[in-house]
Parts: C-alpha cells; structure tokens; sequence
C-alpha cells in the first residue's frame, strides 16, 4: 500500500511514517528542504519537497496514493480540503491529526474536572474553534466518498522513531527547568492533561489505517497527570530533588508565547480513548509518562550534585 504523509520530518509524521515502513507499506513524505529530503530518505521515506499550501502538489500526491495520512498541522485548512477534494469519490483513506486541547479552556494552572471521551460534546474555547470545525468537515466528509479518521493524541511523549525525537510539552519544561534551575509549572499546576506514548499512538494510527470506519473520531490517551506531577518527576530527574516552581501565566507566556502558555501548558485536557480500545482493539503497552522522565528517555546523564 502507497501512503502520502504529510510532515515526515516531524515528531508524530516521523514516527508513523517509520512504524509503516515496519509493515511494508511504501511512504511519500512531504518535506519541506532538501535538508530534510535526506533526513527522512535515510530512514527509508521516498521524500516530496514542497509546502502545504501547494495546492497542485497535495492533489497529485493524494491522488496517486492508496491512502494520505495528515500530520503536519492540526489547523492547515486549506491542504485538508484540497487533499479532501483529490480524494473524493474514491472511497480512499484520509487520517488526519488533531489533538485533545480541542477540549482545554485556559484555566491558568488549575484543575479542572471535566473529562471526555470520544462522543463527549463540547463546545471548543475561541483558540480551539477553527480546529474544531475543521474536525467537523473532515469527519463529514465521509459523505462525499472518503474514509475520513481523526485522532486526536493527547500530551504525547517517548522519543520520536524518526527524523525528530522531540515532542512539545515534556521537552519544553525539561528545557526551561534546565535553564532556570527549577521545574516551573503554570500556577499551581494542578492542571491536568491526559498522555500517550509515542511508540503507542503509532500502533492506532496503523490500527485506524486498517480498521477505522469512515467518519470515526478517535482521542488516543494512557493515562493522566496534573503538570506539577509532570514537573517532580522533572525535578526528580535533574537531580533538584523533586520540588517545583510556580510561575505565572506572564512568566510562561514569555518562555513559550502567548497561544501555548494558556492552551497547551496551563490548560486541562482529560480525555478517555475508549472508542480506539473498544472498536480498534488498541492496546497501549509503553511505559508511564512519570516512568518515561524519570527512566526512560529523558533521562538526565548530567544530574546536578
Ligand atoms: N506533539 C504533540 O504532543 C501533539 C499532540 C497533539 C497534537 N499535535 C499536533 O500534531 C501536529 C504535528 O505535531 P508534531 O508534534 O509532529 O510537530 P512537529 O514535530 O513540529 O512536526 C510538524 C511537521 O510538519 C511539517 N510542516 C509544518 N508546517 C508545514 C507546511 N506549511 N508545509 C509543509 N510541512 C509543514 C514540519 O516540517 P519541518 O520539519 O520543515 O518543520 C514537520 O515535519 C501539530 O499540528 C500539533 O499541534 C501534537
């Protein structure tokens, strides 16, 4: 099977690119320098250098693939429909990726008790509404002849499998504690965000490719947190001993910009992967995020004494 991927020389693009390989299938990979053309040819990705917003080029890839798979951004609009529209009537595969802060409010560091699952309806914040309605169009489009799927990965951490290893959320905090000498969260940082690895959320995407009916909405999420959490196991790791740092919604928004700050670092997104486990079979077995920082991949060579 001949797949178009888009953001193959990114975290979540890298990765499920690398896992089909595994499978056999062949993957066309969009990138966007000869740079990155060789990276990913490296690990076996036929590399298109190009640009979401290249329209004739989108439509020619997807038409001549059994299958596209969307990873480059969650709210590229107009490379989703125009992938859409090459697809149409073809009864072809289109799996896009979006992500749980389609549930967040800005809630600045604090808990907050909601959970989701997959049906849950909500109604989004204005920093997630485009991302939501995109959501809306894709899955309708299943009228129109496409097997459209969405997963939407909650905080997704682990070392990424191809071109590049780095989530957003954990990395950044490692990043800043470094830096500052201390694990900082937002506030209080009793605000919580549901987490999946990455070597698992590759194994739904292969399940979703295979399996997934058309107009299917699945979250992909092993468990959860609260970022304080998140930020002793941080601690912990750099060797400061496991306590932590608030700071304020200003302080972050200097670190990580004003969108991030409130709807990716100070939010909450607890959400539930039922449908992916109970219609796809999805069975999660990498280890915990704590385990992960603490143990695994994040692990610090250069402890503080
Ligand atoms: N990581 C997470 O925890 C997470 C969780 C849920 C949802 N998401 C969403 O999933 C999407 C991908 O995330 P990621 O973590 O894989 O990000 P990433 O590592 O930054 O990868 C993004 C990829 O898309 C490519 N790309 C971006 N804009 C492009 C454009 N205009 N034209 C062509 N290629 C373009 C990038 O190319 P370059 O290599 O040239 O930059 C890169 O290959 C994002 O929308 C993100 O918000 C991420």
């Amino acid at each position: 099977m001949n797949i178009f991927l888009t953001g193959a020389s990114g975290y979540i693009g890298g990765s499920v690119a690398t896992r089909f390989l595994r499978d056999g299938l062949t993957v066309r990979g969009l990138v966007r320098s000869q740079e990155k053309a060789s990276l990913v040819r490296a690990l076996g990705i036929d590399p298109v250098v190009g640009e979401l917003d290249d329209s004739a080029l989108l439509t020619r890839e997807a038409l001549a693939a059994d299958a596209v798979v969307n990873a480059a951004s969650a709210d590229h609009r107009p490379a989703a429909e125009t992938m859409l529209k090459a697809l149409a009537g073809s009864g072809k595969t289109f799996v896009h990726t979006s992500g749980s802060s389609i549930v967040g409010r800005r809630d600045g560091g604090r808990y907050a008790p909601t959970v989701y699952d997959d049906h849950t309806p909500f109604e989004p914040s204005p920093a997630r509404a485009a991302r939501v309605a995109l959501n809306r169009d894709i899955l309708a489009a299943s009228e129109s002849g496409v097997r459209t799927v969405i997963i939407a990965p909650s905080l997704i951490y682990g070392a990424g499998l191809g071109a590049s290893p780095d989530s957003m959320q954990v990395p950044w905090l490692i990043d800043l504690a470094r830096r500052t000498g201390g694990a900082r969260h937002i506030g209080p940082g009793s605000n919580v965000w549901s987490n999946v690895h990455i070597r698992d959320l590759v194994e739904l995407y292969l399940l979703a490719l295979e399996n997934a009916p058309a107009g299917t909405f699945f979250f992909a999420e092993n468990g959860e947190n609260a970022m304080r959490e998140v930020c002793t196991a941080i601690s912990n790791m750099l060797g400061f001993g496991g306590g932590t740092v608030d700071m304020s919604l200003a302080e972050a928004t200097e670190y990580w910009g004003e969108g991030p700050a409130n709807d990716t670092m100070g939010s909450n997104s607890r959400v539930r992967a039922r449908r992916a486990r109970a219609e796809l079979g999805w069975a999660p077995k990498s280890p915990s995020l704590i385990d992960e920082i603490e143990h695994g991949c994040y692990a610090a060579t250069d402890q503080a004494e």
